[in-house]
């Protein structure tokens, strides 16, 4: 052989060699515990959290159309249009909301008087479905019967005084009284209006002007809307924490949420600032406000509904403390004792005996039954000895009355730094049952934090990741590269289930046209949904939680995005109920891994049968579920032929997969 051909061959050979064995050092050998039982994973793992943020209780779940219903926006009229003969007045007949308005005669029969409401962004209706208008009216002492015209029109087409759906009421009474009209709208309109006409010579009064959708979730009068609570249900959540986030706070004390004014008849639940309407200068929305409509009863019902566990936060005495560096915008610790009360009744109110007093007004409202609530949440991003030494007050009160509750306590807003170093030794001295973290953060932060959970405190609170999301390095909106760096992450949150017991993703929902942050789980406009592809993160790990942990590693470490380990994260559960075994691998590396999983702890003739194999990928990472497109990233779903003792399979790249095993 010609020496030159000889050397040529060896070179071949050596580096086909070469070649195979960078092939096996690729390789991502996985090692399975089949028969170690690691800790618990709790119910409540993988929960939501609400807050109205981005119009996602007036405008959005709560299924209300109607905007500035009672009157009692500081411009009362903010939201309607009026014409003819309106006035304004504030003796009504509910005592916290007494603006109403008086339609007259404009002394012409031609010449109508009434009202156009606006809703939110519009009013959206779908043909065919009924919508209970409902309104309190009366004829003032001295005037003829009325009669009031509702119409739904849609401004945005040549039909703009055609009504699309009619009805008419009559007013006989001067005793104040609700009175209720079925409308039908013959089409489906994005953006309609409300008008009500008086259509008489007589004067009328009209107060809190209500149009729901019959077909609300549970077809509930005071409702939620049905196709945004169908999106919580199917989630799965274990959790389900309320009302915020930064509204419990307040910009100052007067406009905390209080829960107390969100009970009872609607029509008498007081008005409250919403403090996104002003927080960010660029994303102002003047007419946004609270009215309460969904309240803590409401909030309650949906735990019920959703098989949730309830999760109220509740002010400490500290209105936000971005916006008050001031001590004297808050309660002085000497003076927070009805604060700390309303703690003990709300627990009163959720779990009381119909006869007491607050589990009374439980029952009036239709619920004897306790609610059962386990946990409270006592404020939100507070920091420094301020928040301690009013926390601490609180812990003894709910800890002497209701032994039985567990308490959530703060870290700050921040994932780290000194006030959460400060904080975290304070709610271990103060025995908090759990400390809520909130991170939102970039990509980085994320492929590094995989580990994040490993060694803390075994003996100390349990952690709630209250409050995450992947904010994307100058791409702050719900890409798929984004919630794919949020599974990730949670993998840890799973592989550490005996110390975290909780976690949710913020915030929950966003209208297209009235949001103030994002991203966001849940989007919508006023007819449809959309769920980001951080929704199907959340829901797939609520889906195939495990009820225990099972050690899987490579390399005898866990798999967590470290060196060596080519972007991959994953975590393995039990799943008890079923005898099954989960494996989730999140590649976030572009490219392919062939990953090789060792189940150990087998007797020889025992096999793992494949069972389903769920993959969650997009072919553009910076893409993302939009109205136009709400299914562009959805997980697909699909048989695993697999039996024996070892899985073989290739994870393509910037893939979230979950693999499910029989044990037989
Ligand atoms: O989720 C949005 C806001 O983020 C919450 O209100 C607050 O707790 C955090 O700063």
């Amino acid at each position: 052989m010609h020496p030159f051909k000889y050397t040529q061959r060896l070179s071949a050979a050596i580096l086909a060699l070469a070649f195979a064995s960078s092939l096996q050092a690729e390789s991502n050998a996985f090692v399975l515990e089949t028969n170690q039982l690691k800790s618990a994973i709790q119910p409540t793992m993988y929960g939501l959290f609400f807050e109205d943020i981005n119009f996602a209780a007036d405008g959005g779940l709560y299924a209300e159309l109607i905007k500035n219903r009672s009157f009692e926006f500081p411009q009362n009229l903010m939201g309607w249009n009026v014409f003819g003969k309106v006035e304004v007045r504030n003796d009504g007949p509910f005592d916290q909301n007494p603006h109403y308005v008086r339609l007259g005669f404009t002394g012409h029969n031609d010449k109508r008087t009434g009202l156009e409401n606006e809703g939110f962004f519009g009013i959206g209706v779908k043909q065919n479905e009924p919508y209970r208008f409902s309104v309190w009216a009366r004829i003032p002492q001295g005037s003829k019967a009325a009669s009031l015209r509702i119409e739904l029109v849609d401004p945005t087409t040549y039909e703009e005084n055609h009504p699309f759906a009619q009805a008419v009421i009559q007013v006989e009474s001067s005793t104040w009284k609700q009175y209720t009209v079925t409308l039908q709208p013959r089409k489906t309109v994005a953006k309609a209006r409300l008008r009500v006409f008086n259509t008489t010579t007589g004067t009328v009064d009209l107060e809190h002007v209500s149009l729901f959708p019959v077909n609300t979730w549970k077809n509930r009068e005071n409702g939620l809307r049905k196709d945004l609570a169908q999106a919580l249900y199917d989630l799965k959540p274990g959790v389900f924490r309320f009302p915020g986030g930064c509204i419990v706070e307040g910009t100052d004390l007067n406009t905390r949420y209080n829960w107390k004014n969100s009970i009872g008849a609607v029509e008498n639940r007081p008005l409250n600032e919403n403090r996104w309407h002003y927080t960010f200068a660029n994303r102002l929305y003047p007419d946004y406000y609270q009215t309460y409509g969904l309240g803590f009863f409401e909030f309650f019902q949906l735990c019920e509904d959703l098989g949730a566990e309830a999760l109220p936060v509740l002010s400490c005495g500290l209105a936000c403390q971005f916006q008050n560096n001031n001590m004297q915008a808050h309660v002085p610790v000497a003076e927070l004792q009805p604060y700390i009360q309303d703690a003990l009744d709300l627990i009163e109110f959720a779990n009381g005996d119909a006869k007491s007093t607050w589990g009374k007004i439980r029952a009036e409202m239709g619920h004897p039954a306790p609610f059962n609530l386990k946990l409270i949440a006592i404020g939100n991003e507070q920091w420094g000895p301020e928040y301690i030494e009013r926390l601490e007050p609180f812990v003894q009160a709910i800890r002497k009355k209701y032994p039985e509750i567990k308490i959530v306590g703060g870290s700050g807003p921040n994932s780290e730094g000194d006030q959460f170093k400060y904080l975290w030794p304070e709610m271990t001295r103060l025995k908090a049952d759990l400390v809520d973290e909130h991170f939102y953060r970039n990509e980085n932060w994320f492929l590094n934090q995989g580990t994040r959970y490993d060694n803390y405190d075994r003996k100390g609170p349990k952690v709630f990741a209250g409050e995450y999301a992947c904010h994307g390095n100058g791409k702050k909106f719900n890409h798929f590269n984004a919630s794919l760096m949020e599974a990730a992450f949670m993998t840890g949150l799973e592989r550490n289930a005996d110390i975290v017991h909780m976690a949710t993703y913020a915030p929950l929902f966003a209208h297209y046209e009235g949001w103030q942050w994002r991203p966001d789980l849940i989007w919508y406009d006023n007819l449809q949904t959309v769920r980001s592809s951080s929704y199907y993160v959340q829901k797939l790990y609520a889906t195939y939680k495990g009820s225990h942990v099972l050690s899987l590693t490579m390399d005898q470490k866990p798999i967590a995005g470290k060196e060596g380990q080519h972007g991959l994260f994953a975590s393995s559960a039990w799943e008890q109920k079923d005898n099954q075994i989960i494996v989730k691998v999140i590649n976030t590396s572009s490219a392919p891994q062939d990953i090789d999983v060792l189940f150990k702890g087998l007797k020889k003739n025992e096999q793992i049968q494949g069972s389903q194999m769920i993959t969650f990928n997009s072919a553009v990472p910076d893409a993302e579920n939009t109205l136009a497109n709400p299914n562009l990233i959805a997980p697909n779903t699909s048989n695993l032929d697999f039996s024996g003792q070892q899985f073989k399979t290739t994870i393509p790249a910037k893939t979230f997969a979950i693999y499910i095993f029989n044990k037989k």
